[in-house]
């Protein structure tokens, strides 16, 4: 009995310990959004008892270690224990239980956190190999970059172009696949001005991690501001010119997350006096960066891979109509003068 209760005091000693540990290391970035409130309360109590769980087995391993361990002569056997009823009855319902209140606490906050509110802002976002795409269509406007209105909720309709990748900011906790063929729902009310990123959180191929997007969380008027802003940049008469068109169509294809247009390699080669320049491919030969090789570079990109780059532009882009890929290579043309 003695050894039970020194080894009891130790266990809330060293629970104790492991919680001040935990909780004094910024394990999560700052929260900024409604939503992640119930998420950080959640996990602030897991710490709890997973600093309980992890102090009971260690103290009571280490305890019998230096306590029963074998003195200097004794070479008798150890006692025969064959098995404890209580003990295995008593550390399967305890986690059991838990555990089942873990998920009967989560699933009583479920409906409030994905819970909708009134004149919410509706963002489409599309995920694709590598790079994210935000579409405001009561604006109708897109951008490579996420702007959200301050302490009013935004609804994500995400979906994905590709593979399936994950919508997570950190800093509003909760994520939500991006899933091809389908869309799926998010809704995130920012707390806090600033400035954030997206990550995709699902693996999706070669360039998985540098899959990132600036997420600007700003006052109401700065984003209406943005808005307009953006409006103005492209307007629907922009597409005059095949260039013009083809400028707008590699932003909103996500090329340029990829590809540079001012010499910065990135994942791919940059477009930047690309056209008519001589290509060492990886086979060894050599081409002429012409029309026909830009066509072919973007509808079946793994037959002219540059040397010293990977093979990974997915060759996806045949949905595109005949014009458009045009209008791109055009646009692309206009790099290199
Ligand atoms: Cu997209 Cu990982």
């Amino acid at each position: 009995m003695k050894h039970l209760a020194v080894a009891s005091v130790l266990v809330v000693i060293v629970t104790l310990l492991v919680i001040l540990l935990l909780t004094s290391t910024n394990l999560l970035p700052g929260l900024a959004s409604e939503e992640g409130a119930f998420v950080d309360e959640m996990f602030r109590a897991q710490i709890y008892v997973i600093a309980f769980i992890f102090s009971l087995i260690v103290v009571f391993i280490l305890y019998s270690v230096v306590v029963f361990r074998q003195k200097p002569g004794d070479e008798s056997e150890g006692q025969y224990i064959k098995g404890n009823t209580a003990l295995e009855i008593g550390w399967t319902l305890v986690p059991l239980v838990i555990v089942m209140i873990f998920a009967t606490w989560g699933a009583l906050h479920l409906a409030e956190v994905t819970a909708g509110e009134e004149g919410e802002l509706v963002v489409e976002v599309t995920g694709f190999q590598f790079g994210w795409r935000f579409d405001y269509p009561d604006a109708g406007v897109s951008s490579d970059e996420l702007w959200l209105p301050l302490n009013r909720q935004a609804l994500f309709r995400i979906t994905s172009r590709d593979v399936i990748h994950s919508f997570w900011v950190p800093e509003f906790r909760v994520k939500q696949d991006a899933v091809p063929g389908r869309w799926t729902e998010l809704r995130v009310k920012p707390t806090e001005t600033g400035d954030y990123r997206l990550r995709c959180a699902e693996l999706c191929g070669y360039a998985h991690a540098a899959m990132i997007s600036r997420v600007v969380v700003v006052e109401p008027a700065a984003f209406e501001a943005w808005l307009q802003g953006m409006s103005v940049a492209q307007p629907p008469g922009d597409d005059t010119s095949p260039a013009g068109r083809g400028a707008m169509l590699v932003q909103d294809n996500g090329c340029t997350s990829c590809h540079s247009v001012d010499g910065t390699t990135l994942v791919g080669p940059s477009w930047q006096g690309v056209f008519g320049s001589e290509r060492q491919l990886e086979d060894g030969s050599t081409v002429t960066a012409d029309e026909e090789y830009l066509h072919r570079a973007i509808l079946d990109p793994g037959s002219q891979v540059v040397a010293g780059f990977p093979n990974v532009m997915p060759a996806a882009y045949n949905f595109l109509p005949e014009e458009d890929i045009t209008a791109m290579v055009e646009y692309i043309k206009t790099l290199s003068r």
